[in-house]
């Protein structure tokens, strides 16, 4: 087997630019050609401009995230919790009219081409809207991939962030949904996949470390995996009180809930 090159998705980096200089530090070592970021650059933690400024350096495309939407989609903010809305203030604070500008016209959804195969990215979920959706259960999983295949675009697979929680759905036609070792997959021909990458800057699966995705081109395969990082939290938790921000924004980096 040789690898031909690989491929990086980042996800709901969330303001946390510790965890973000890790998994940049990561990617380099790790020899990735390319990067996408499926959104949720801002929101929750204490450095979304400069993590703006990173992630727009690091990503050839940019998703936009439910928390960028809520900057500008007013009506939005009815489905966010006090945590999402302190932090979009910090982050109106921070933010550059360019950066304003640059935010309002990141796209939901966008298609990639990976040797022949036809790659969704989006935020949520295939389904529109994008942004908001959550592939959370089978049911969904079942609703996206239904979507996927009823598409003329022969997509095979959507990369996802939005859970924070690192999940791979996928099925092969007819077939029921199943779920597979979120940590590596193996591509198979006719299986259509949902693949949740998990979340740089504010994990949710109890496990503390930064999470994102690679697609590693082999010359007879593609294999997906997911790579976790440890990184200085405790940096961001200061970070986070300093700012003002709300006492379980910090302690949820360290419990990872
Ligand atoms: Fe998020």
């Amino acid at each position: 087997m040789a690898i031909k090159y690989k491929v990086g998705f980042i996800s709901d980096v969330h303001g946390n630019l510790s965890a973000l200089e890790t998994v940049k530090a990561d990617l380099k070592f790790q020899g990735i050609e390319m990067c996408y970021c499926l959104g949720d650059v801002i929101g929750y933690g204490p450095d979304p401009r400069a993590c703006l400024d990173e992630v727009r350096e690091i990503a050839d495309v940019i998703i936009m995230g439910n928390h960028e939407a809520a900057i500008h989609q007013l009506d939005l903010l009815k489905y966010m919790n006090n945590l999402a809305l302190v932090s979009r203030e910090l982050a109106l604070k921070q933010l550059t009219t360019d950066d304003l500008d640059f935010i309002e016209k990141l796209p939901e959804i966008d298609i990639i081409e990976i040797e022949g195969l036809n790659i969704a990215l989006a935020h949520g979920s295939f389904r529109p809207p994008h942004a908001l959706n959550y592939v959370e259960n089978f049911g969904y999983a079942q609703a996206d991939l239904d979507k996927m295949a009823a598409s003329d675009l022969a997509i095979t697979a959507c990369f996802i962030g939005h859970m924070h929680i690192p999940k791979i759905y996928g099925r092969r036609s007819n077939q029921n949904v199943t779920s597979f070792d979120p940590e590596e997959l193996i591509f198979q021909k006719d299986c259509l996949y949902s693949i949740n990458v998990g979340s740089v800057g504010q994990p949710r699966d109890s496990d503390n470390r930064a999470a994102y995705g690679i697609l590693q081109i082999e010359t007879d395969q593609i294999r997906y995996y997911l790579r976790r990082l440890n990184y200085d939290y405790q940096a961001t938790q200061k970070k986070i009180i300093a700012a003002g921000l709300p006492a379980l924004l910090a302690q949820r980096l360290k419990d990872a809930f």
